[in-house]
């Protein structure tokens, strides 16, 4: 599921770099007096979550909502995740995957005071308090653990931890923010309730440590370009190809879904069309169809009035690969609009099959988009 273009990442604002600082947070108070849903950080940030996170992982963590949105109310998950670590996840995602970068300065929907209410929200889901973890490097043999991960793990995880049936575990932003014993703990203790099995009886000590040396080698840095690009079209530039034909459309599969080769053949034919991405905008900025407006899930509703309402097809994508854009063409249809679909296969099938895309510029830095 990576993505084949550009890699980018800046500086954190949450930073936990290498192992060291990457331990669990402790949480003041948890136990039975300790932040329930009824602290005010956490209300709020039930708010913002159900908004902004539910439509892949479910509505109290449960995951797999969408796509491979992994289970977030894991006890062994909540109780080995500091702060930081969840932190840097909501604010750049995971680059590649469907989970986009949530953080203003990403390009994303939301401030520090809101990321930090949805931690507090996510924190009530902990019922226990946090395993102290080692912030020692683990040391072991890369190339013996990737004989391992080739046996064991690439069946769910892809054969370079990329993802597959299961999340990403070689994702840069993933590996940038957790620590040695973090991932080794994840192997050891696996994630009940999940398909991620408990290794610690399976698999030896040596072979866990190999194991966590070879993700570890996977890390790589990434660099953020968004200096040069597409700034997104106005309102009233919306339409791809606006003196072009009308695009000749099968019927949609499910009333819903068309696949990505027709809007392709349809595009390149020069037919007139609106791309609609969406995603939160981080995503858009990252690579998105030519011409594509970014519309964000959270944001369809207040958006829809001012697309053109004169019958001109409205298709919309995401990665997930229907779940954000789903929502978007309800709320099309809802206020009213004849002709949308959704790329049945969603933009990273798009990449993968070297149809075009390119990437964003946002008109002022912090400014918006879509206003
Ligand atoms: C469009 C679907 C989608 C939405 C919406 C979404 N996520 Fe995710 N999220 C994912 C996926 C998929 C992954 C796993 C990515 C991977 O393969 O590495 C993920 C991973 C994560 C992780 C890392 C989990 C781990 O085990 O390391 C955290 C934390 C997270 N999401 C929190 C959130 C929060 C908080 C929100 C709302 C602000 C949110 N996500 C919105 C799809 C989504
Ligand atoms: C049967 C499928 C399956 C196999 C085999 C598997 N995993 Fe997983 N793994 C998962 C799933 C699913 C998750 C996410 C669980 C969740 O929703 O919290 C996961 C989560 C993880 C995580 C935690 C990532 C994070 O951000 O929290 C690590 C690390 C990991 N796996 C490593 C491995 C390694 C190493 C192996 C092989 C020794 C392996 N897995 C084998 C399915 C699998």
């Amino acid at each position: 599921m990576q993505l084949g273009g550009a890699w980018f990442i800046a500086a954190l604002a949450v930073a936990c770099l290498g192992a060291a600082g990457c331990g669990p947070t402790p949480i003041s108070g948890l136990g039975s007096d300790g932040p329930g849903p009824t602290e005010p950080a956490a209300k709020e940030g039930a708010e913002l979550y159900r908004r902004y996170c539910a439509l892949c992982h479910g509505h109290a963590g449960e995951g797999y909502a969408a796509d491979h949105a992994s289970q977030l109310n894991n006890r062994q998950f909540l109780t080995t995740a500091s702060d930081p670590f969840l932190l840097v996840a909501i604010e750049q995602g995971r680059l590649g995957t469907p989970m986009a970068a949530y953080g203003k300065r990403f390009g994303g929907p939301l401030g520090l005071e809101e990321m930090r209410k949805i931690l507090a929200f996510m924190r009530s889901w902990q019922t226990e308090a946090p395993q102290l973890l080692s912030s020692e490097p683990v040391l072991g043999d890369p190339l013996a653990g990737s004989l391992v991960f080739k046996e064991r793990c690439a069946r769910c995880h892809g054969e370079r931890g990329e993802g597959k049936t299961a999340m990403s575990v070689s994702n840069p932003v993933f590996l940038m923010s957790a620590s040695d014993a973090f991932v080794r703990h994840a192997i050891v203790h696996g994630r009940p309730g999940t398909p991620m099995p408990a290794f610690g009886r399976t698999l030896t000590a040596g072979a866990i440590d190999d194991t966590t040396a070879y993700l570890r080698s996977l890390a790589r840095t990434v660099d953020r370009a968004t200096t040069a690009g597409d700034l997104p079209p106005s309102f009233d530039q919306v339409v791809v190809n606006p003196d072009g034909p009308m695009p000749e459309f099968p019927p949609l599969r499910d009333g819903r879904y068309l696949a990505a080769a027709v809007v392709h053949r349809e595009l390149a034919r020069g037919a007139r069309m609106v791309l609609l991405d969406a995603r939160p905008t981080s995503d858009w900025l990252m690579s998105h169809i030519p011409g594509a407006l970014p519309v964000p899930y959270y944001d369809a509703n207040r958006m829809s009035a001012k697309l053109p309402k004169d019958g001109t097809w409205m298709i919309a994508y995401c990665g997930c690969p229907h779940a954000a854009s789903g929502q978007v063409m309800d709320t099309l249809r809802a206020a009213g609009a004849q002709n949308t679909a959704v790329i049945d296969e969603g933009i990273f099938e798009w990449i993968r099959r070297g149809y075009p895309i390119t990437h964003g510029r946002k008109p002022t830095l912090g400014a918006p988009i879509g206003n």
